[in-house]
């Protein structure tokens, strides 16, 4: 059933009132951005209070704890466990500490798709001079890469298959699982960019068989910038060793023993330096309402909710680049356009918060969004 056949408000329309933005404006925005919601303004604001309040002092009996319940609650919307997450900044860094454990010496060979995120291919880019060939496999339809094309791609040279769960380029949804497979089939491991689908998709590292998996707090996780993890499959942390790392990685931290690092037996050994708290708070706010949603019911209304948009789209004339069937579509609806950019400038004029990528308009509805929400921005994008 998709949202244009009713015209109640769909199952979680009541959470639109927990995101002060839609007081002035419509947003659908939220694969760049998660829209701010009041839950993350309070768990920021209780953070700045202990820091006037306490200082420093905050850090022994609270803020250390706050750091555990994240790790705790970003496992448990991936299914892993606590001890396989670490912390992270951004999905850069943590993908920098990563590629910094692997042995490419007999495995020179990374391999990723035309269709990922740049800033995980340039980390083995950035290796070329030490020897690192990147593969970048293409897309034939510039939507979906075909796992058997990353089949064909890997072979016992491969160290590593780094790419997406969702395309940030098109919405469409990886079979990770089969990606999983390709790289194990060849002894290379699997790592995957999730941060465009972690919350507004169900994940299981454990059926899925990754080895690897980074996400975070910017978009479907509603917890704003400067907040990502690390997952990493239990077995495998004891083998890895960071060449890239801080004193969070170091179980001997307190120590402050210069000739000492010894790593954490656990994920935390890929850490690098003190979180950023703002960031932790406002995750612990986003991850809150997230659970209190559960992401199965996310993924129905945003799944009813893209359909709607896509069948929108198309009965006012546009061509949506998104993937050929409901189950491997995801949030991000393209439309082809001339002049992407002024579309959205007539948006923005009208209170209506899109974003534009070469070519395209794009839309990306979440939970918090309404067919209404389509309707205004399509009357505007074909006139
Ligand atoms: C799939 C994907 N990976 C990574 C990033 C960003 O990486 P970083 O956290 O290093 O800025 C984005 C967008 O911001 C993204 O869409």
């Amino acid at each position: 059933m998709t949202v244009a056949s009713s015209s109640a408000p769909h199952a979680l329309a009541q959470y639109r009132a927990e995101f002060p933005i839609f007081d002035h404006r419509i947003y659908l925005n939220s694969c760049s951005l998660g829209a701010l919601s009041r839950r993350s303004r309070v768990w920021v604001t209780r953070f700045l209070d202990e820091w006037e309040r306490r200082g420093a002092a905050a850090w022994y009996d609270v803020w250390w704890e706050r750091l555990d319940e994240l790790r705790r609650g970003y496992a448990a919307v991936i299914g892993a466990g606590a001890h396989e997450i670490a912390l992270h900044a951004s999905v850069s860094t943590a993908t920098g500490v990563l590629g910094s454990c692997i042995d490419y010496s007999r495995r020179p060979k990374v391999v990723t798709t035309e269709l990922d995120f740049p800033t995980v291919a340039y980390q083995w880019l950035a290796k070329r001079p030490s020897g690192i060939e990147l593969v970048v496999v293409e897309s034939p339809d510039g939507v979906t890469v075909p796992p058997d094309l990353i089949r064909r791609a890997v072979d016992e040279r491969t160290a590593l298959v780094a790419t997406s769960h969702v395309f940030f380029t098109t919405g469409a949804i990886q079979d990770i699982r089969a990606v999983a497979e390709a790289a194990h089939a060849v002894g290379a491991y699997c790592f995957i960019d999730a941060y465009q689908s972690v919350g507004q998709l169900p994940v299981d590292v454990r059926e899925s068989g990754v080895d690897f998996l980074c996400a975070g707090g910017l978009k479907w996780l509603l917890g704003g910038p400067g907040i990502t993890f690390l997952y990493v499959r239990d077995e495998l942390i004891p083998s890895l060793r960071p060449q890239v790392t801080g004193w969070f990685a170091n179980e001997g931290q307190f120590g402050f023993d210069i000739r000492d690092l010894r790593f954490h037996a656990d994920a935390r050994r890929f850490e690098q330096g003190t979180p950023s708290l703002a960031a932790v708070h406002a995750q612990l706010g986003g991850l809150e309402l997230v659970a209190e949603i559960g992401i199965p019911r996310i993924r129905d209304v945003v799944s009813a909710l893209t359909e709607d948009l896509v069948a929108r789209a198309m009965e006012a004339g546009f061509r949506p680049r998104v993937a050929p069937t409901s189950q491997t579509r995801s949030a991000i609806v393209m439309l082809p356009d001339e002049r992407p950019e002024a579309q959205v400038a007539r948006l923005a004029e009208r209170d209506i918060v899109a974003d534009s990528r070469p070519g395209h308009v794009r839309l990306s509805p979440y939970f918090y969004n309404t067919v209404e929400d389509h309707a205004a921005a399509l009357e505007i994008l074909s006139t």
